[in-house]
């Protein structure tokens, strides 16, 4: 069955570190970015709700999204961010552990999240210089990253051995979820490669930035098919100002078959994607 697109906004976070607080969670109003923790409610929010919207996927028989990739057009998206915050969110699943993979080789960032070093990771077992299981690193009692590991020259060539699909049978088995952080679709050739062995793949698009006509072009490189559906990522919806504030009961606007929406109008193919692309009926 054909994944329906929805479009998830994800409200820009709350840049006041003063604010910070060390011992947050995304389930106590905060978010993880490169550098720091970040208390916003109203994105926390967004993830639990893309968290639910999954899980409710994955209740119909006929689903099975449970390893996921992130990709988007074109750099500085937001993938890592929805990556990490993904993964945090999955990770509450009783039903099972989650696991985070860097798959950008080429500009990994998912160990920052963490505060780790760029340790032994991916390349490392492509490599066969460690067991894939050995690169595993636990990051709370629920949630594993394997990062990307030590810098290789040809990471499109380390994406396209058979390593990866073998790693995921193998891992498969033992997480509920496994979130693959992804380098941008239309400038590696690893989205591509990666689609096709990943159950769907979530396509992230920065509001106000990513243009129209590359988002066309992700879809199509990718494959509407595989693509389970579009976060919107940095979207300020500007008639609830209050958002950020913790407001409760706040209803996500939805849109279904929001990329067909967004790209028959030819005409507007090279404006920004803008933030009224997620104005749907309320779900
Ligand atoms: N919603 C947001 N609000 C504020 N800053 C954000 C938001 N989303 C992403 N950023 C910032 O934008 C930058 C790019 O984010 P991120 O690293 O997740 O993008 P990316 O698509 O993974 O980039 P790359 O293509 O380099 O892998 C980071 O500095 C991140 O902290
Ligand atoms: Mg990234």
């Amino acid at each position: 069955m054909k994944p329906q697109a929805k479009v998830i906004k994800l409200s820009e976070p709350d840049t006041d570190r003063n604010r910070l607080k060390k011992e947050n969670t995304l389930y106590q109003g905060s978010i993880l970015l490169a550098d720091g923790e970040v208390e916003s409610p109203a994105a926390a929010e967004r993830f639990r709700i893309l968290r639910a919207k999954i899980e409710r996927l994955n209740l119909r028989r006929e689903n099975n999204y449970h390893v996921l990739a992130v990709t988007s057009a074109v750099a500085q998206e937001g993938k890592s961010v929805t990556s990490v915050n993904l993964a945090r969110a999955l990770s509450i699943d009783p039903a099972g552990k989650t696991l985070l993979i860097d798959c950008d080789l080429r500009r990994p960032t998912v160990h920052k999240f963490f505060g780790l070093e760029q340790e032994q990771g991916l390349s490392d077992a492509i490599a066969g210089e460690a067991g894939i299981f050995d690169v595993i690193k636990p990051v709370t009692p629920r949630l594993d990253i394997i990062t990307a590991g030590t810098p290789i020259s040809d990471p499109p060539q380390a994406i396209e051995r058979p390593d990866i699909p073998r790693f995921l049978h193998l891992l498969r088995s033992k997480y509920r979820y496994i979130v693959v952080d992804c380098p941008p679709a239309l400038l590696c050739s690893e989205p591509i490669r990666l689609s096709s062995i990943v159950d769907a793949t979530l396509l992230v698009v920065r509001a106000w930035r990513t243009e129209k006509r590359l988002v066309k072009d992700a879809v199509e490189v990718i494959g509407e098919s595989k693509i389970l559906g579009v976060v919107m990522n940095d979207a300020v919806d500007a008639s609830k100002p209050y958002l950020d504030y913790g407001y409760y009961g706040y209803r996500p606007r939805r849109v279904d078959g929001a990329l067909d929406f967004e790209f028959n109008n030819d005409n507007q193919d090279s404006a920004p994607i803008q933030q009224s692309a997620a104005n749907g009926g309320a779900d």
